[in-house]
């Protein structure tokens, strides 16, 4: 029995797609085949397809399934880390001489990636604010670029681009739209049905969503470009273990419930910090003032559970906001069930000080977890009239 049958809802998806109950054993939670080679049949004689866990893993398969389903799309690989599925991408996409158009603003370590890896084999880059659609179409250089890379909403400052405006855009030009979904994850917004040609995720984060794994995932529908990927996941090998694609496996069950908790708390962070005297900026897409709350309402079910903030008081500040929550952990990552706090400049975003990435000093990022909406309200309040008494 194939759940795709009788169902499309994306919770039902989200437990079921690739996860059948064992057909030789009835378990219901998919099993952890930690097998690295498969017996054959006489040469050549594959049971159910694997030979060589590098290749394909039962249950890496079982994840690769979940992911393409999750994001309407028809080839889903899994890798491990966000980095190594950006890579594999890139390298699947590009050639030396070949341009990709970056945003403005994005993941400190997918610069650092394009910039100085990729530009070492002869691949360039221009980074542009892509919510200026007119100056994307200008960055294009005709016959060259190969590859829009899109981060939407971005990390860290919830920048919110046109998906489907993009990818008009870069189909116009010849080139492929990749979509960074990592911070919206596949139940809020869905890159490959706005016309994108492929989704990136790291799935440490909202996928995950435990901050016990480090993985990453592409989904792609063009059958043709999922064989290049999957020549290029097995040729390199970034592959997650088994037991790392049982736990985003699992993580993925309860996407649909974390997430709507993660954007309830984050719509209450958001308007607490708004009204704050110590906060200068609040970004978040869900604020009616944000720039991007129009196509952000038009493109995502809801605006998620990352909120930025810049202090009145500076630098000083920011760093001092960081050392003063108790909920908030400080700590690098995000889309886990707690809530984190950080400092961009100075940590997952130091990989790009002094670029044209760079961001504000002032800069604070929470990761709005699932904890009771009270108690974090009350912790960020706490810590923030500190900071006021102080500057008073
Ligand atoms: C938006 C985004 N994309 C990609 C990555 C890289 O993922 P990973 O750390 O799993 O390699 C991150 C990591 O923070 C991220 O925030």
């Amino acid at each position: 029995m194939s759940t795709d049958e009788f169902a499309d809802g994306f919770e039902t998806i989200a437990i079921h797609a690739g996860q059948d109950p064992d057909p030789g054993t009835g378990a219901v939670a998919p099993p952890l085949h930690l097998s690295s080679t498969f017996a054959q049949d006489g040469v050549g004689g594959l049971r159910g397809g694997f030979e060589y866990s590098r290749s394909g893993n039962p249950t890496r398969a079982a994840l690769e399934t979940c992911l393409a389903a999750l994001e309407g799309g028809r080839v889903g690989l899994a890798f491990s880390a966000g980095m190594a599925a950006t890579d594999t991408l890139l390298r699947a996409v590009c050639r030396p001489g070949d341009h990709v158009i970056i945003p403005a603003d994005a993941y400190g370590g997918t610069y650092r990636l394009i910039a100085r890896v990729l530009g070492e084999w002869g691949v360039e880059h221009s980074s542009v604010d892509l919510t200026d659609l007119e100056a994307t179409r200008a960055a294009v250089r005709p016959g060259v670029t190969r590859l829009v890379w899109c981060e939407t909403p971005t990390n860290p400052l919830l920048t919110i681009a046109d998906i489907a405006a993009l990818a008009s855009l870069a189909h116009d030009a010849g080139a492929l739209l990749a979509v960074d979904n990592t911070f919206a994850s596949p139940y809020l917004q869905q890159p490959l049905a706005l016309g994108a040609d492929a989704v990136v995720h790291s799935t440490t984060k909202y996928l995950g969503g435990h901050s016990d794994v480090v993985g990453g995932a592409i989904v792609v529908s063009d059958p043709e470009l999922g064989t290049q990927l999957r020549f290029l996941q097995n040729a390199a090998g970034a592959v997650p273990g088994p037991f790392d694609c049982w736990l985003v496996l699992r993580g993925i069950k309860t996407l649909a419930v974390r997430m709507d908790r993660h954007c309830a708390n984050a719509r209450g962070v958001a308007t607490l910090l708004a009204a704050h005297p110590a906060v200068s900026t609040v970004y978040y897409p869900g604020l009616p003032g944000h720039a991007g709350h129009g196509i952000a309402a038009k493109q995502m079910r809801d605006f998620g559970g990352m909120v930025s903030l810049t202090l009145r008081d500076g630098p000083r500040a920011a760093v001092e906001l960081c050392g003063r929550t108790r909920l908030f952990t400080l700590a690098e990552s995000l889309g886990g069930v707690e809530s984190l706090i950080e400092h961009p400049a100075s940590m997952t975003h130091a990989s790009v000080v002094n670029s044209p990435l760079a961001v504000p000093a002032e800069l604070v990022r929470l990761s709005v977890g699932i904890e009771s909406a009270d108690d974090l309200a009350a912790d960020l309040r706490r810590a923030l009239d500190g900071l006021s008494t102080r500057s008073a």
